[in-house]
């Protein structure tokens, strides 16, 4: 059972809203001066990674009272309940495992009172079996030839993951050309097929229920592309795989349920490329380096479930995550990678973290009358510096920020690492201090313009500052610890999820436009007018039949 608790009822909570107007009147670079052991104070290394949060507005007192809060609201023992495969996603009667997929230490983990790990293992012997005989050409294709290429065919939890890993972890490709086919919208599939061979391609379904109308119609358009190349139904078996949980959906399209690889409701999409899901990242990385993934994850796992709250990276994420959104109502969270690799982590993460606390019931089914999930989103620096950072640094909104970076490229370029690092160390020490009207001043003056010039120009120079910032530095972007990483936002969520007392595993807000979708899907195949909706509706279906 989760603990069911309104945290705003808590004794933290009001504590932390008398703090919050002492910390409101403090910039935070006074906070800095005030403690020549901040950093120290306000950092944490675990194996690879450094986290620095100091460069938050807080200071001991507030990680003292946000610790109360996680403790009033028994994050602790929801801890406990998620790792124990008690069903805490409450609305689909599920447990949340995702972390037995990483179980390395392989200790038994019970859901429904059966131990989940042999078939965990099972599945992984096959992904590790399969993998090595594509990669190595052993398996070939139904002319003979080897698979060059895989295209997983899958959307959200099913594609978001294996996209941002396999992009993440280009450094360890091996031969085979990774592809990833997502959108239900035709120049998706079709652009992708353009330069594709029917003979070497393997084609990877990934769809947990197997009925996602999006994914359902790329797999069979894939099928038909396939077929019309003079291939038989009984070539489908070399060149098409299904990662599902739906072995009845699986056999019904016509792929050999030999081809199959299982996993289990108690995977939620969004944290599935662990799974049977994270195949196309094996098959891009091979299977070793699939397991680094996973070991990074669960060493970041047992971080989380035995460090005390103080050293705990993903609890103190979250416990900041919520100072910010509740008390400063900071309306979102931007993730700032220092790596072209990681391109598509921010995008990931709009579906972990929008997906699971997107929610405004709370756990008695209340609607709920403070902020939960922030809205996330980010793009790589340098690029987003060039971009968007111009309201981060002088806009009207509070943006706290993570700023990811390797200390280590995996392509060592002149002094391109050096410029790359530079820019992340200045942005969050630019973000922190701002610059003042005298700082302003001063350098205008030393720049040889006029007093009239200075006037005039000096107020639109001056930066506030004191815009809080996270930094991750790591060691060098490596399976293991990407997976930590990963695993430490999916744990921020989670936390999160425990102290604005929402349901974090269930999405029932996207069925609605899946829904109307369905019932919209055959009207538009006749010409009749429309009229059964309202008038915004019928008018844009009607203008597209005239124009179809
Ligand atoms: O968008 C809703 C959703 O259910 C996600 O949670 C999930 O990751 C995605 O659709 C794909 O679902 P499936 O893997 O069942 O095709």
């Amino acid at each position: 059972m989760l603990p069911n608790v309104n945290f705003t009822e808590t004794n933290a909570y009001k504590y932390l809203a008398d703090h919050y107007i002492d910390i409101t009147a403090t910039h935070l670079k006074d906070l800095f001066k005030s403690d020549n052991q901040r950093f120290e104070n306000f950092s944490i290394r675990f194996n690879d990674i450094l986290f620095d949060y100091s460069k938050n507005r807080i200071d001991e007192k507030t990680i003292a009272l946000l610790i109360q809060l996680a403790n009033e609201c028994s994050l602790k023992e929801a801890i406990e309940a998620m790792f124990a495969g008690e069903k805490i996603n409450v609305t689909e009667d599920r447990s949340v495992l995702h972390t037995a997929l990483r179980n390395v230490s392989n200790t038994p983990v019970y859901a429904d009172g059966k131990d989940v790990m042999p078939e965990v293992n099972a599945v992984l012997d096959h992904m590790k079996a399969f993998s090595e005989a594509v990669i190595s050409g052993e398996w070939k294709g139904y002319t003979g030839k080897e698979i060059t290429d895989v295209v997983n065919i899958g959307i959200g939890g099913s594609d978001l993951g294996p996209v941002m890993v396999t992009e993440a972890l280009k450094a360890y490709k091996t031969r085979l050309n990774a592809h990833f086919v997502s959108n239900v919208d035709g120049t998706h599939i079709v652009e992708t097929l353009k330069h594709l061979d029917p003979e070497t391609t393997l084609f990877l379904v990934a769809s947990k229920t197997f009925t996602t109308q999006e994914t359902m119609a790329n797999a069979h358009s894939a099928r038909d592309w396939f077929i019309a190349s003079g291939a038989k139904d009984a070539d489908v078996a070399k060149h098409f795989a299904a990662l599902s949980t739906n072995a009845k959906g699986v056999s019904a399209f016509g792929i050999d349920t030999a081809n199959m690889f299982e996993f289990w409701d108690w995977v939620g999409g969004r944290y599935s490329l662990w799974s049977a899901i994270g195949l196309s990242i094996s098959l891009n990385i091979g299977f070793d380096n699939f397991k680094q993934l996973l070991t990074g994850a669960h060493k970041m796992d047992e971080h989380f479930r035995t460090t005390p709250f103080e050293q705990n990276i993903p609890v103190i994420m979250g416990l900041i995550g919520v100072w910010y959104n509740n008390f400063f109502e900071a309306e979102t969270n931007v993730i700032l990678p220092y790596d072209q690799y990681m391109s598509r982590f921010a995008a990931y993460f709009q579906q972990g973290d929008m997906e699971s606390n997107g929610k405004s019931v709370d756990r008695n089914g209340n609607a709920i009358e403070y902020s939960t999930g922030p809205i996330i989103w980010g793009e790589p620096g340098t690029n987003g510096q060039h971009a968007f950072y111009q309201l981060i640094h002088q806009g009207t909104k509070m943006i706290p920020a993570d700023f990811i970076a390797p200390a280590i490229s995996h392509n060592p370029l002149g002094e391109h690492h050096k410029m790359l690092l530079s820019n992340f160390f200045a942005q969050t020490q630019a973000l922190m201090n701002g610059k003042t009207l005298e700082e302003v001043v001063a350098e205008l003056k030393a720049a040889g313009k006029t007093e009239e010039d200075i006037a005039k120009i000096a107020p639109f120079k001056v930066f506030e500052g004191n815009r809080p910032t996270n930094s991750f530095l790591i060691k060098e972007i490596t399976p293991e610890s990407l997976g930590s990483l990963i695993a430490a936002y999916e744990h921020k969520i989670f936390t999160q999820g425990i102290i604005w007392n929402i349901y974090s595993f269930d999405q029932w807000g996207v069925e609605l436009g899946k829904q109307l979708a369905g019932q919209i899907l055959p009207e538009l195949k006749n010409d009749d007018k429309i009229t059964s909706h309202d008038s915004s509706t019928n008018g844009l279906i009607n203008q597209w039949k005239e124009w179809k």
